[in-house]
């Protein structure tokens, strides 16, 4: 069934589009914000409707031709086909209405830090096919979409694709298919490739005696296992005057130009020179960016607790703490026998556990910073605090991740 002349009134974090007819929310696929559309339903439910757009009746005041020639089939991006300036007012929106509809809280303009809009990416995960070609996925058909460029990719990775794919192809040509997913990260100075698949012991070894002197750092990724082929294994990055080691596994912001002001946001919210306590720390790029020392970190990827300590001598910390931990376990004799004044969280997309905003908030912490990537698990979060005394007390975001919807924000809260 085709719905017919519906406006395209915002778009969702996963870039469909959405828009009201008869009393019910439609989300649309493939649509533009602020056009006007006929759409094929594909699914009813209770209190919305599924659909794709069939045609589009009125052109977006917003719309622009996407400059990349992959944009329609790729699923890497969702709305480079919108001018950048409304890709901010969506986010700045994406964020008040998370808010609005968990806290009731009726915010103000947000400010959304903008960055350059191409070239930022210092990582791309892209899918392997049998021939070795490199390729992103579409975004609902799943199906695999052969790329030779990305604009959104820094240059040092945009200028080694190709090269990048010559390996990739001579493998899986050798190994059938071998490689199904690589990631490629750059720092300044080197490329690091990480290949997934099912390496076996001959693959292992033809690969080791063929590429451990490529110009680039080779891993293999085997089960959850890393096998260097060659180079270190890490990279080197550099964000304002401190420098960080950062292995393959660990996580690492993706924004060259905006992360420096992503940390800045946190730093200007809690201020500096205070006992911090760092949750969901990873190789301690932000407290190291928020504080020159007094750190206590927690995460649990085992190996970038490594890096932290590594880094942490890499800039001179003397009062440091780091441990390799679930952030759940953290409980309060912890937090006041370690003098905690301060407390920043930066979790993954799901947000924090129940028992972690407990614990913050039995320990009575005055400030806490909350950096987080997904507005619907900040917003849920928020609440809870709110729930136990605290007041969100300032928020800005930082786009770091251009022509898609997705964006950081930092909250600060405060004890009422
Ligand atoms: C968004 S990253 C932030 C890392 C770091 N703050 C940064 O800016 O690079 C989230 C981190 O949380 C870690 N993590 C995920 N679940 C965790 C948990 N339950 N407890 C502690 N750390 C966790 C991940 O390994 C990852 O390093």
């Amino acid at each position: 069934m085709i719905i017919k002349n519906i406006k395209i009134i915002d778009i969702l974090q996963d870039g469909r589009g959405v828009a009201r007819t008869e009393g019910k929310t439609v989300f649309v696929e493939n649509a533009v914000y602020g056009e006007t559309l006929d759409a094929e339903i594909l699914a009813e439910k209770k209190n919305f409707l599924e659909a794709r757009k069939s045609q589009t009746k009125l052109k977006s005041d917003y719309q622009r031709k996407p400059p990349c020639p992959y944009f329609y089939e790729c699923g890497g991006c969702s709305i480079m086909d919108i001018n950048y300036k409304t890709q901010i007012d969506l986010k700045q929106n994406l964020i008040k209405n998370a808010i609005k509809k968990s806290t009731g809280i009726n915010l103000e303009d947000i400010e959304v830090i903008e960055s350059p809009e191409f070239s930022y990416r210092n990582k791309i995960r892209l899918q392997v096919d049998k021939d070795g070609g490199l390729n992103y996925l579409e975004t609902y058909s799943k199906k695999m979409v052969k790329i030779d460029d990305c604009l959104i990719a820094n240059e040092k990775i945009a200028e080694n694709l190709v090269d990048i794919a010559k390996i990739t192809r001579e493998i899986n040509q050798k190994f059938t298919g071998i490689i199904e997913e690589i990631s490629i990260r750059a720092s300044e100075k080197n490329i690091l490739l990480n290949l997934q698949g099912n390496f076996n012991n001959k693959a292992i070894a033809y690969i080791k005696e063929r590429y451990s002197n490529s110009i680039y750092n080779i891993n293999l990724l085997v089960a959850r296992d890393l096998i260097i082929i060659s180079g270190e294994g890490y990279l080197d990055y550099k964000i304002g005057q401190k420098e960080f080691k950062i292995s393959a596994n660990d996580f690492y912001q993706v924004n060259d130009y905006q992360i420096e002001k992503l940390y800045g946001v946190a730093r200007e919210f809690l201020g500096e020179n205070q006992k911090l306590l760092d949750l969901y720390c990873g190789s301690a790029t932000s407290s190291m960016s928020i504080n020159d020392d007094n750190i206590v970190g927690v995460e649990i990827n085992k190996n970038a607790i490594e890096d932290a300590k590594e880094n942490a001598k890499r800039n001179g910390l003397r009062d440091y703490k780091f441990i390799a931990k679930n952030a759940k376990f953290i409980d309060n004799n912890f937090i006041n026998k370690e003098k905690i004044d301060a407390i920043t969280v930066d979790p993954p997309r799901a947000g924090l556990d129940k028992e972690v905003v407990k614990t913050i908030a039995n320990a009575d912490i005055e400030k806490i910073v909350y950096i987080s990537c997904n507005p619907q698990t900040l917003a849920r979060d928020i609440k809870r605090f709110i729930d136990r005394g605290y007041k969100l007390e300032k928020i800005k975001a930082v786009d770091m991740f251009p022509q898609t919807m997705h964006v950081e924000t930092v909250v600060l809260m405060s004890r009422k």
